[in-house]
């Protein structure tokens, strides 16, 4: 079976727009058209969306809106809302809009916000009583610290949230995450809290996560130890799960366990009570207005047309890059540091949904999908890898993401943060000419023996696609909308590649190879089975390890 994306008469016309677009620098398309920015940029809800640095015209966009309606979106977003299983392999639906949705969504006769709804009021509570010292731990001192264990979906969201809302947290509780089975992490963690005040939330849709596991277990008998006995830990522990049996029998009290479903994919989780943490830190009301922020983007997602949408426009702007443009990678670069988890985040969500090579129907795709998505905060990154991004042998699109009001007062610092985020983005599309370089050259004094030996290394390209996106301030409810903007875009672009973004079976493999191995490093006998180049590192590493 082949793939029919590409024989999609849209797709054929983005080739040939593709073709007569090669000699257009982005140059260029600033210059001629000074209503370049007014025409390429959407602003929706405290949000500027600006494309005018992308690599498109007016006909670009309209065939993508064309392939993107060749590819049924429309049938397709409301297959989503309306809680069909979409998620094909797993036969599930992917109802993460309806944990914050405000009209009920029935799924199979139940209106699964009223499910929602029921384990938010079980949050609420809690956070209430935590957050007002109500919750005692198990020598009867208020909770002070809050650990997270949880891996994937169950702690990038939450640990994205808690870092970019950190301003509207109270001082305590303090929060902490583990993540990594790295015996590090966790002990790093415990050597900082208190265990007479401090609560441990398991995060696990599944609750047979072997990371998350290993942590719990940790954390148990840290417990156990410095409060004496298993009654007294149990006061520390609660749990977020699809599976409460298995929480109430590794030992988490049945009233702290909430409740997620397996109609909520991990990475999608958020809004759910794997966002226990956020409220923790920040209160239920806030959380509230995190979901509102999720909910007015579905609203605007679900009914606004494709060409002013914009989820649909950053998801087009994806296809675009990667299919026609050629690129392989991008970069997520958020000019401010409480957003610095958001490309760790964007990684999950956007590499776990799309990273597939077969369609739906399991036919191999003959067209390349889901790019690799990286970055850090700016300003830092450009003192590390933009040389690459203005000089490099590849084109890396990148979004540019910044406030236009902070949280701190330091004015100067945020006219500086900014300066870099115009600056740069400029850069990249405009570059420099030879003429320009040579004559920058020559306003230094520098002779034209020595102008003409360096030219090569000082001429930019420019070309370089990158989307900026503003938010007028970031707060929860703007986190919200900007978080549900990329979950959306990466529906947008799973319809196209004709991918089922809710699944992944591509982390299995190495989850069983690992759980083969582990008896293994721990028995004495010699390993086989693999192969000689595992097979040598396994037995390398347990010669190593004997000579401590
Ligand atoms: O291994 C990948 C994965 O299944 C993710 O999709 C998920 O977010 C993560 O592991 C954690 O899963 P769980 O919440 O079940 O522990």
């Amino acid at each position: 079976m082949t793939s029919s994306r590409m024989s999609l008469p849209a797709w054929q016309a983005l080739k040939q727009q593709q073709g007569a677009l090669a000699g257009t620098h982005l140059r260029r398309l600033l210059e001629e058209d000074p209503a370049r920015f007014q025409r390429f940029s959407l602003g929706w809800g405290g949000i500027l969306l600006d494309y005018s640095k992308q690599l498109v015209t007016g006909e670009t966009m309209r065939l993508l809106a064309a392939l993107a309606r060749g590819c049924e979106i429309e049938a397709w977003v409301r297959r989503m809302f309306s809680a069909e299983r979409i998620n094909t392999t797993e036969n599930r639906a992917a109802l993460h809009v309806a944990l914050r949705a405000s009209a009920p969504v029935a799924f199979e006769g139940t209106d699964v916000t009223r499910e929602a709804a029921a384990v938010l009021a079980e949050m609420r509570h809690f956070v209430n009583a935590v957050r007002a010292g109500r919750t005692r731990g198990a020598t009867g001192r208020a909770i002070t610290d809050v650990v997270n264990i949880g891996i994937g979906g169950s702690d990038l969201g939450p640990r994205l949230a808690c870092e970019a809302l950190k301003p509207y947290a109270k001082a305590l509780p303090r929060l902490h995450f583990v993540s990594n089975v790295d015996g590090a992490a966790i002990s790093s963690v415990l050597d900082e809290v208190p265990p007479a005040t401090t609560l441990f939330v398991i995060a696990s849709k599944t609750f047979t996560t072997a990371e998350t596991l290993a942590n719990a277990r940790t954390a148990k008998a840290w417990l156990e130890k410095k409060l004496r006995g298993k009654a007294a830990a149990a006061r520390h522990l609660a749990a977020v799960t699809a599976e409460p049996a298995r929480a109430v029998e590794f030992g988490v009290p049945r009233e702290r366990v909430f409740r997620v479903w397996d109609w909520v994919g991990g990475r999608y989780s958020l809004w759910s009570a794997v966002g226990l943490p956020v409220a923790l830190a920040v209160g239920m009301e806030r959380f509230d207005e995190l979901r509102a922020g999720a909910r007015a983007m579905d609203q605007h997602f679900a009914r606004t047309p494709l060409e002013r949408n914009l989820p649909v426009v950053l998801g087009l702007l994806g296809i675009w890059n990667v299919n026609f443009l050629g690129a392989a990678t991008r970069a997520v670069l958020p000019y401010d540091e409480r957003l610095r988890r958001l490309p760790a985040y964007l990684q999950q969500l956007e590499m776990e949904s799309c990273g597939k090579r077969v369609t739906r129907d399991g036919a191999t795709v003959d067209y390349a999908t889901a790019p690799v998505t990286w970055g850090s905060a700016g300003t830092d990154g450009q003192h590390a890898y933009f040389q690459l991004l203005h000089q490099g042998s590849a084109t890396v699109p990148a979004d540019f993401i910044a406030c236009c009001r902070p949280h701190h007062r330091l004015r100067r610092h945020h006219d500086a943060l900014l300066a870099s985020f115009f600056a740069q983005s400029e850069a990249l599309a405009r570059g420099m000419t030879a003429e320009e370089a040579a004559a920058d050259m020559r306003a230094q004094g520098l002779r034209d023996e020595e102008i003409r030996r360096l030219l090569p290394h000082r001429v930019f390209d420019g070309n370089r696609p990158t989307t900026s996106i503003l938010l007028d301030e970031l707060n929860p409810r703007t986190l919200g909308a900007l978080i549900a903007l990329y979950e959306h875009k990466v529906f947008v672009e799973s319809v196209i590649w004709n991918v089922n973004a809710f699944d992944q079976w591509g982390v299995e493999l190495g989850k069983s190879l690992a759980g083969r191995i582990l008896p293994e490093l721990e028995a004495d006998a010699p390993v086989s089975g693999h192969d000689a180049s595992t097979s040598g590192l396994i037995h390398h590493f347990k010669t190593r390890r004997k000579r401590r």
